[in-house]
């Protein structure tokens, strides 16, 4: 069973917290200002016995993609208040089981967003240039210098499909470069600039120059440009995609730059990826000299990592100075005001019948006067936020502890 007040009565010097896989220095930087002077980085992953023996005595562990916190592990955690994930997945813990032992999982989805939206921006004017065949051909000795198939962006079309937060970011930049920039999203987007909304995906493939994807894996996007789209799109026109592998069927894409219908491509993403660099990569749109392939680092750069390191770490504090989980990935969202002057108690439990009137028969027996309360629920967890006035927090604290639902209870100073 998880410690109930893990973090009771630590001041913040003695809250540990481990950084592991060489997580950017920016994060340990943020903790530390925010008073988190405890905290030792590794620039590696850990094996999986020594992961679980160093986590049994941690409060906060930052991990990024290759480090995987198991159950198992996950359990022999007593002090784990929170994990960091210094990356956009979560697929490396398992999420459910941290949520039913009252641990927050907190990551970065969006820190990545500039640095996709400017290889894409890149990728256009290369491709509208013809720079990609240029470039192989160079290679292989030959020197096409020519202006055919080669053009200015300005005034260009941009269509974009999946308007979220790389989409807007890539059409902003792109209008500084005087493209129109149209673009077709499931949900309604209020356009930024001079964007304009189309109705339908048709309506952008018939109007794109350049087709940029930054839709998400659903069942819906998975193969939604496929044959039949690409042969609406306009002749000579081009594709790009940055988002997720299984969104463009290869072999259409292919098909269609071989028959010269598409004037180039450029992809950073396919349906199966080698699994490390050590692993061969294999496409069939390899070898075709008007596409630009690239090994999924559209949001792999030094400043997206400080992001990163910055968001997450900001969480993390956030949780532990205030007991907010907003950005937790597996836990009910609680966005709390700032705790000045009451004493906050943080309840995680079971969702089942009944708990918030226990837990208001606790508060009421104590005598303590409640400022405030805030609560959320997930349907297996419940995680409730009371601002109490009152000199001694034990009691509470105690039959709160007591209740048979109860996962984890703390309080902050
Ligand atoms: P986001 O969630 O902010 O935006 C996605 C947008 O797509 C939303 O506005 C959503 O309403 C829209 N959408 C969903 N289904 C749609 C459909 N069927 N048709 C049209 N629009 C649809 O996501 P964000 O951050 O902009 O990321 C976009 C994609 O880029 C994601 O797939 C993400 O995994 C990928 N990505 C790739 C990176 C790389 O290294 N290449 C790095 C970061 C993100």
């Amino acid at each position: 069973m998880p410690e109930t007040s893990s973090l009771l009565s630590l001041s913040k010097d003695k809250i540990r917290i481990l950084l592991l896989e060489g997580i950017d220095g920016s994060a340990a930087r943020q903790l530390e200002a925010a008073g988190y002077t405890n905290v030792a980085a590794e620039t590696g992953t850990l094996p999986p016995g020594e992961l679980a023996e160093r986590l049994e005595d941690v409060h906060f562990v930052g991990i990024r993609s290759r480090t995987k916190l198991t159950e198992e592990v996950l359990q022999r955690a007593s002090r784990l208040a929170a994990v960091g994930c210094f990356c956009i997945g979560t697929d490396q813990v398992a999420a459910t089981a941290a949520r039913r032992l009252g641990i927050p999982v907190f990551n970065a989805p969006y820190g990545n967003t500039r640095s996709v939206a400017e290889l894409v921006l890149a990728e256009i004017i290369l491709l509208l240039r013809g720079i990609p065949a240029r470039n192989a051909a160079a290679h292989r000795g030959e020197w096409l210098k020519s202006s055919e198939k080669a053009h200015e962006v300005r005034g260009k079309t941009l269509g974009i499909v999946g308007y979220g937060h790389i989409g807007m970011q890539l059409g902003v930049l792109a209008e500084g470069l005087g493209m129109q920039v149209v673009f077709f999203d499931t949900a309604p987007r209020l356009p930024l600039g001079n964007a304009r909304a189309v109705a339908a995906l048709e309506d952008v493939l018939a109007a794109a120059d350049v087709l940029s994807l930054h839709v998400p894996d659903t069942p819906v996007t998975r193969g939604m440009i496929g044959e039949l789209e690409l042969g609406a799109m306009r002749p000579g026109s081009h594709v790009i995609n940055a988002s997720r592998g299984g969104v463009v069927d290869i072999a259409a894409l292919a098909a269609a730059l071989r028959s010269g219908h598409l004037g180039g491509a450029a992809v950073d993403v396919f349906p199966q990826e080698p699994a490390s660099t050590r692993d061969v990569f294999a496409s069939d749109l390899q070898g075709l000299d008007n596409v630009l392939l690239t090994p999924h680092i559209g949001g792999s750069t030094h400043e997206a990592q400080q992001n990163i390191a910055v968001d997450v770490a900001t969480k993390l504090v956030q949780y532990s100075d205030n007991g907010s989980t907003v950005g937790a990935v597996n836990f009910p969202e609680v966005s709390l005001p700032e705790h000045v002057s009451a004493r906050r108690i943080l309840h995680i439990h079971r969702n089942e019948p009944g708990v918030l009137t226990a837990v208001n028969q606790v508060l009421a027996a104590s005598g303590a006067n409640i400022a405030g309360q805030y609560l959320q629920t997930l349907p297996d967890v419940g995680y409730v936020v009371m601002d109490v006035e009152t000199n001694d927090v034990a009691p509470l604290l105690g039959g709160l502890g007591a209740l048979e639902a109860t996962i984890r209870t703390r309080w902050l100073r």
